[in-house]
Formats: C-alpha cells, sequence, structure tokens
C-alpha cells in the first residue's frame, strides 16, 4: 500500500505554499513569479512535485516571464500542433486559450486529460495565465498519484501490466476537434502517436501515476476494441472522484501552473453566454523525460 500524504502548509526560500485540498493544489503566497531566479526555480520544481498543481493570484505575467517559469521545468518549450499561438508577436510557444461560447465552438478541454500525450516527449509541465476569464468556466485538476493508490490491489496489477496507444488524430476525430486550419490530413501527418504505459514511475519522484486520460487515449495497446473500451472505462472513472480533484474559479492574472504527470485537467465547459474566455498557455519538455513503466518493489 502507497503511503498517502496529507499536504501541509510549507514554507521555502521565496515563498510559501498553502494547500487548496488534502492531497492536490496549493496556493503560493507571498511571491511574484517574475522574480524568478535559480534558487526560487529550484524551490518551485520541489514544490510543484509535492503539491501537483500551483497557484498565484494577481500576477500578470508577461510572455517572457511565463516562459522563464516553463524553462525551469523543461529544455524545451511546446509549440503546440494545431492550436492557435502569439507567433505574429513573436511567442510561438504561447498558445491561446479563447473561446466564445456564442461560437458553437466545440471545445477542446472539457475531457479528463494530461497534454499532448500523443508525443513519445509530453509536457512536464504547463503554465496557464488568466486574462479573462467568466464566472463558471473553471478549470479543475485530478491527482493521478493519488487515483493509482486508491486502485484496488488487483486492478494495481491491471494497469501495472498494460500500455496504452495515445493519438492527436484520434483525439480530434473522436471528439470533433479542430477548425479549418487544421485538417485531419494535417494532423495524421505530424505522426504524432505513441505507446506510454498505463501506469508511470514519475520522472522526479519515482511515485507511481495512472498515466491513462481521455483525450489521446485510442486503445489498450494490442487488446480488442472492446476489451479496450472496458478497461479505459475503469481508468477514466478516477480522475472523476471528488476527493482527488482540485477546482480553480479564475480571476484575471491568475496563474496555474501543473505537473503534467502526476495531475490530469478538465476545462469545465459552462454557459457563458457571449462573454469571452481568454486565457495563454506556455509548456515545457525534454527529450531526456519519458514516460516510463512503474515497476513496484520487488517486481520484476
Ligand atoms: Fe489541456
Amino acid at each position: 500500500m502507497e503511503e498517502s500524504i496529507i499536504l501541509q502548509e510549507r514554507q521555502f526560500r521565496h515563498f510559501r505554499v498553502t494547500p487548496r485540498t488534502p492531497v492536490i493544489g496549493g496556493w503560493i503566497e507571498d511571491f511574484h513569479l517574475g522574480d524568478l531566479n535559480d534558487e526560487a526555480a529550484a524551490d518551485l520544481r520541489e514544490a510543484l512535485w509535492h503539491y501537483g498543481v500551483l497557484f498565484a493570484r494577481k500576477q500578470h505575467l508577461s510572455f517572457d516571464a511565463m516562459k522563464a517559469v516553463a524553462w525551469a521545468f523543461g529544455d524545451q518549450l511546446e509549440t503546440h500542433s494545431y492550436a492557435p499561438t502569439m507567433a505574429d508577436r513573436g511567442h510561438p510557444e504561447v498558445v491561446i486559450i479563447r473561446k466564445l461560447q456564442s461560437e458553437k465552438a466545440k471545445t477542446t478541454t472539457d475531457i479528463w486529460h494530461h497534454d499532448v500525450t500523443g508525443r513519445k516527449h509530453p509536457n512536464i509541465m504547463s503554465i496557464l495565465q488568466a486574462d479573462q476569464v467568466p464566472f463558471g468556466a473553471d478549470t479543475m485538476w485530478s491527482s493521478m498519484t493519488s487515483a493509482y493508490a486508491r486502485l484496488p490491489d488487483a486492478l494495481k496489477q491491471l494497469f501495472l501490466n498494460i500500455e496504452i496507444d495515445h493519438d492527436t488524430l484520434y483525439l480530434m476525430l473522436r471528439h470533433d476537434f479542430g477548425d479549418a486550419s487544421m485538417s485531419p490530413d494535417k494532423i495524421a501527418a505530424l505522426g504524432e502517436a505513441h505507446t506510454h504505459p498505463a501506469v508511470i514511475a514519475h520522472h522526479a519522484t519515482g511515485k507511481p501515476c495512472l498515466f491513462v486520460g481521455n483525450g489521446y487515449v485510442k486503445r489498450v495497446h494490442g487488446y480488442t476494441a472492446e476489451l479496450s473500451e472496458l478497461i479505459l472505462k475503469i481508468a477514466n472513472e478516477m480522475p472523476k472522484i471528488p476527493e482527488l480533484q482540485v477546482r480553480h474559479q479564475w480571476e484575471a492574472g491568475d496563474v496555474a501552473i501543473w505537473d503534467n504527470f502526476a495531475t490530469c485537467h478538465y476545462g469545465v465547459s459552462a454557459d457563458i453566454g457571449d462573454q469571452l474566455r481568454l486565457l495563454h498557455r506556455v509548456a515545457s519538455w525534454s527529450d531526456r523525460v519519458t514516460p516510463t513503466a512503474y515497476r513496484p518493489d520487488g517486481d520484476a
């Protein structure tokens, strides 16, 4: 049985973190992320691995400051495969999350998912900042470390012994994503399809994380569609457990930083009328960080 940790308040060298729930999420207190130096970056990494998601109010970071936070976690900044970016202002790494409810566009975020898992090296983390977020358009995160810990032993054994096929094209077709600028042919040409273990050892903590979402996940590797769907359904119940979740009600200037391996997330698709929802995101990754299978002590 994995040791369960109840999150507590912790004082770091440059900031304090207070927990938002016993299992996931912490507020960064008394710190502006624009003042990040090497020491604070080291503390930020330690805090993120511990709390899963970090939140900070009244940040209003520049795009360069957001990128500096992302550089603290990975040696590559993500260039998204199909989302709009701030490339025309010199920031191709800044993804624009913009939606008017009246556009009746299918939202791309209201499923539990880890980001860009069709890639061999999915994002290590993301930093998301709110510019304009109407009341009700919240974001939720769920602890996949705790999800694994909650599984009965028989299901732990099941998930420890399977791999999952992730595929960006499948995400777009199944969930009816994309716009006219991104056809299925273009997505297929990216070749973003990769098989990852269903339970990974976190690259920094070594802790087991259930690494099965409901976005890019196509199939249990090597299984028939029928059996695969049943198994994925079990996995997809886990992030829905309220005790594993934290839900953020955004204010302009808020920042959320999340661990893309130990947590998954869900953008709540509330009916916000004609109001604009506008956020910006930067993510980092590394070709040295690949999801690798968790092997419990004593297991071959
Ligand atoms: Fe996402």
